[in-house]
């Protein structure tokens, strides 16, 4: 097994492993190189659905994929896979975020106990478009200024459960665009890492984010502050998908986002969501 740094601020490639059949000793290489490069990809596996929620297995207990758009669990039998496409079948996506942007965000954060980790397995793939860029929250905590790291230190953020990445609102909640009142739950807005003890920004998405306690407009002005420090290329690194790719990254120090692509040709990917242990964050 051999693991290549990107070079950039996040991102491994590890290579010569076949995640059908992983050693011990080679798992317990590949979750250090996770946790020290925060988001590591495997190219050219051939997978079937149970392999890939075996291997996410080995990090942990694997929570239900969110429901999808159309209100269906998808995959029947694996509650566990969630479907990203924008194929259509029988007048039925078959899987959600269509074609369109996926704004920067980290999974399931409307959620008390967010998924620790995510891991994207691409089946078919665009001949453009369609990358997903990765930013270090380790970076943008340490690179705010002293005075800022004060003050969101004690700050709750609420995390908006009504609109996924892809703008679609979600299954059973009513569309609202007020921050104040849209459903969600609160998290730190910088919280130490439960494995590493390192420090990160914690931000879920933009969209309907709310500050704890700050009148609206003190809550936007600090969120488009912090944002800043978040989104910047500098701190980033980005996977032009090859299929047979599977991409694992970290949702306790990384956010993401993806391009858009021509809504005529196919992508699609599974995706598996590992459990965070509960309260181990602070
Ligand atoms: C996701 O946000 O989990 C999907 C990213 C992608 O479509 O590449």
């Amino acid at each position: 097994m051999t693991i290549i740094p990107s070079g950039a601020a996040l991102g491994a490639e590890i290579q010569n492993v076949d995640l059908k059949s992983v050693s011990d000793q080679a798992f317990k290489e590949i979750h250090q190189a996770w946790l020290d490069h925060l988001v590591v990809r495997f190219r050219g596996q051939q997978l079937a659905l149970e392999d890939l929620i075996a291997f996410s297995r080995r990090f942990g207990e694997l929570d239900w994929a969110p429901i999808q758009e159309t209100g269906r669990r998808f995959v029947e039998g694996h509650p566990e896979i969630y479907v990203v496409s924008n194929v259509i079948e029988n007048g039925v996506p078959i899987g959600s975020l269509g074609a369109g942007e996926a704004v920067w965000h980290t999974d399931m954060s409307y959620l008390d106990n967010p998924p620790k980790a995510s891991m994207l397995y691409a089946v078919e793939i665009p001949p453009a478009g369609g990358d997903t860029h990765f930013c270090n929250m380790y970076r943008a905590y340490e690179s705010l200024p002293e005075t800022l790291k004060q003050r969101v230190s004690g700050l709750a953020l609420k995390h908006d459960g009504t609109y996924n990445s892809g703008g679609y609102v979600r299954q059973g909640v009513a569309a609202t665009d007020d921050p104040v009142s849209s459903p969600g739950v609160y998290h730190p807005l910088a919280c130490a890492h439960p494995e590493t003890g390192r420090r990160a920004l914690y931000l879920g998405r933009r969209r309907n984010a709310y500050i704890g306690g700050l009148p609206l407009a003190e809550s936007e002005a600090l969120l488009d502050d912090l944002w800043s420090y978040a989104t910047r290329d500098d701190i980033a690194w980005s996977n032009a998908w090859q299929a047979g790719d599977v991409v694992l990254w970290d949702n306790r120090c990384t956010m993401h986002r993806r391009d858009s692509f021509d809504a005529n040709s196919r992508r699609i990917l599974y995706r598996t969501q590992i459990k965070s242990v509960p309260g181990e964050r602070a």
